[in-house]
């Protein structure tokens, strides 16, 4: 796909009219169709009352689970819809019972925190023991360093693909590789990597892989999804659970009897508003394909940090487009005030303590608005003009 076939993806994302909007670290344009899949899902509810479970709310878990294996390279019916994260991280962890032997979970100071929470609560209860890995420099890890954490006693490595705040890529294969060589499994969460790096559960070999599609594949919140390696589908019993996981829900029987296959890690009713919204999204990135947005996106990030140091801003994301995803950082002492004044002025972009402002490129991105938004952050800290904006940044 050209570039001008990509940038005509931008009448299909209202906001991009009136913004310039590079924020898809965040939360990624909506497409317009979310408009009418949001719509076919009212008119389903509606017309089709209760019957709509039997005629795809049930199994939409499922289906549109089909649409992020595409994306995400695992193959059909191994992926399940649920609402974060979090949820699917608790999920996990739900499968296992620690033993004095392997007890221990490794993970880095720059995972995603809500990720780490999940674990420090179960942790509590005294049978896991966390071994956090320091960063040098707040924004990478390093690799060996990581890889040493991991030994015969670890049970799980829960990590970041590239880590949120400052878009550093970590090597998968490598982390996978170390932690099965020791009988660890690994939890990928793909949140920042799918949907702009291209790469395979499969090939990665991953046990479990997680993530939403708040950000890089358009889909709005709700639609968290679990990957979950074929072989493990039929020994792990997870605890967090419910009877969308039994093997006949509807039987209402009063003991679980686990799913074969990929249901079994589902748990209650699903959220079927945010399964219809996050469609549409989907469609768009498997359209493209990932290979093609992160050619652009290396392209433009590339650009951005050329364009941020001539202007004289220090950035603070790696330089080198192999060790980084698609976005890319700025420093500065008052980058939360500079980040508040670009958003009054419809560059929208974010800030995070440590790394700076966060400026993320998609496949719907002109060159000119990278231009736009470095000239506009140039002429806010020469003008003083973030001073006035005061320091505290917006919620997102
Ligand atoms: C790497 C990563 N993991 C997880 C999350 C969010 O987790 P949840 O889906 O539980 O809100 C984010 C959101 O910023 C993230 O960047």
């Amino acid at each position: 796909m050209s570039e001008e076939e990509l940038l005509k993806w931008r009448r299909e994302f209202p906001i991009l009219e009136k913004a310039v909007y590079l924020i898809s670290h965040s939360l990624g344009a909506m497409p317009r169709d979310t408009f009418s899949r949001l719509n076919e899902y009212a008119e389903m509810w509606a017309t089709r009352g209760v019957r709509a479970w039997a005629e795809g709310w049930w199994d939409m878990p499922v289906t549109v689970g089909n649409d992020v294996a595409g994306i995400i390279g695992a193959e059909r019916e191994t992926v399940v819809m649920h609402q974060n994260v979090s949820i699917c991280q608790s999920l996990i962890l739900s499968c296992f019972e620690p033993t004095p032997k392997r007890n221990k979970i490794v993970y880095s100071e720059l995972n995603f925190p809500s990720v780490m929470y999940v674990y420090e609560a179960h942790a509590r209860e005294g049978k896991l023991r966390i071994e956090t890995v320091p960063s040098d420099d707040g924004n990478t890890i390093d690799l060996d360093r990581f890889l040493a954490a991991i030994d015969e006693e670890t049970l799980l490595v829960p990590f970041s693909h590239v880590l949120f705040k400052s878009g550093f890529l970590q090597n998968a294969k490598a982390i996978t590789d170390r932690a099965h060589e020791v009988g660890a499994m690994v939890v990928l969460d793909a949140y920042q990597s799918a949907g702009t790096v291209p790469f395979s559960v499969k090939d990665l070999n991953v046990d479990f892989a997680t993530g939403g599609s708040v950000k890089w594949l358009c889909g709005g919140p709700g639609a968290g999804y679990l990957y979950v390696r074929p072989d493990l589908h039929h020994t792990l019993r997870p605890k967090t659970t419910g009877w969308m996981a039994h093997e006949e829900p509807f039987a209402f029987e009063t003991d679980l009897r686990y799913a074969s296959g990929i249901r079994r890690f589902l748990h209650g009713s699903p959220a079927i508003p945010a399964l219809y919204a996050a469609q549409s999204g989907y469609r768009i990135i498997n359209e493209i394909g990932v290979e093609r947005i992160r050619e652009k996106s290396v392209r433009q990030t590339t650009r951005l940090i050329a364009l941020a140091e001539d202007a004289g801003f220090s950035v603070t994301s790696p330089k080198s487009a192999a060790d980084r995803g698609g976005t890319i950082t700025i420093g500065h002492d008052d980058a939360a005030a500079i980040t508040k004044e670009l958003i009054r002025r419809e560059f929208i972009v974010d800030y995070r303590p440590g790394a700076g402002v966060r400026i993320s490129p998609h496949f719907y991105n002109t060159d000119e608005e990278l231009e736009l938004v470095i000239a506009e952050m140039k002429a806010i800290r020469d003008t003083g003009a973030y001073e006035k904006a005061g320091g505290a940044g917006a919620a997102f």
